[in-house]
């Protein structure tokens, strides 16, 4: 059984008040860790307010890091000190940096690495735009950047990821993929992961949804089989929300 997980990803939004009246109102709302992970994903400097104030089914994720350990790298942000703060989770290759902040395959790919080396959990994004989705070649794309992604990668480290398969052309559209187009494809995934490695890897490694998640088509995308949770971005500024889409994981 894979635990779902929920990840709020809230980009450049929220001042550290916003933040932490947030983390007060879901604290004590969250369902067990056992039975579906709670993520939220914030700016850098104010994750260690917000690790210091998680509640017990509460987790903090960053929304990027460098893939160096340190270094002259101004205004990047380093696995060691995440690891440090209290961290757990890290977005790597979110399709908005891949766009706005050039990072490349071979980037995320070192990313990883260096994220599973400092015990951060990665969520992998990936995904394709609306031009390779109508030329059919959404499998083509997909499939090369998580095999450029995993490069170097042995399968007990592909275990501790998470993928998020998120089309970019779902992403803060409002437009979601059916249920079907986005089982579909994970389930594309999840099989190129068990051609990559093994059936067991295939089976146990999460693989989320994102792109316009929100509270009114979380049900359907969770019943689909290969579909385990969802990284959401809009839907998760709002703690009332936010808890909507995780207690919908949970049931
Ligand atoms: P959205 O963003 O839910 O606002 O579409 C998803 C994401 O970018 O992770």
């Amino acid at each position: 059984m894979r635990i779902p997980i929920i990840a709020g990803n809230w980009k450049m939004h929220k001042t550290r008040d916003e933040a932490l009246q947030f983390i007060y109102a879901i604290n004590m709302e969250v369902p067990k860790r056992e039975y579906v992970e709670t993520v939220v994903c914030a700016q850098a400097p104010i994750l260690r307010d917000l690790v210091k104030r998680q509640g017990e089914n509460v987790r903090i994720g960053a929304q990027n890091m460098h893939q160096e350990t340190e270094g002259a790298y101004t205004g990047e942000v380093s696995a060691p000190l995440l690891e440090n703060i209290g961290v757990d989770y890290v977005i790597i290759g979110h399709s908005e940096r891949r766009q706005y902040f050039n990072e490349t395959d071979e980037a995320v790919n070192a990313k990883l690495h260096q994220a599973l080396r400092f015990n951060l959990v990665p969520i992998l994004c990936v995904g394709e735009s609306l031009e390779t989705r109508e030329s059919d070649a959404t499998e083509n794309y997909v499939s090369a950047q998580i095999e450029k992604a995993l490069m170097g990668l042995g399968k007990e480290q592909v275990k501790d990821i998470v993928i998020a398969y998120e089309p970019i052309w779902a992403i803060g559209t409002g437009k979601t993929a059916t249920n079907e187009q986005a089982n579909e494809t994970i389930a594309f995934i999840r099989k190129r992961i068990g051609e990559i490695y093994d059936s067991e890897t295939m089976e146990s490694v999460r693989i989320l949804y994102g792109g316009s998640v929100k509270p009114e088509n979380i049900v359907g995308l969770m019943k689909e089989p290969h579909i385990d949770g969802a990284l959401v971005g809009g839907a998760s500024l709002n703690a009332k929300s936010f808890m909507q889409l995780v207690d919908a994981a949970f049931n």
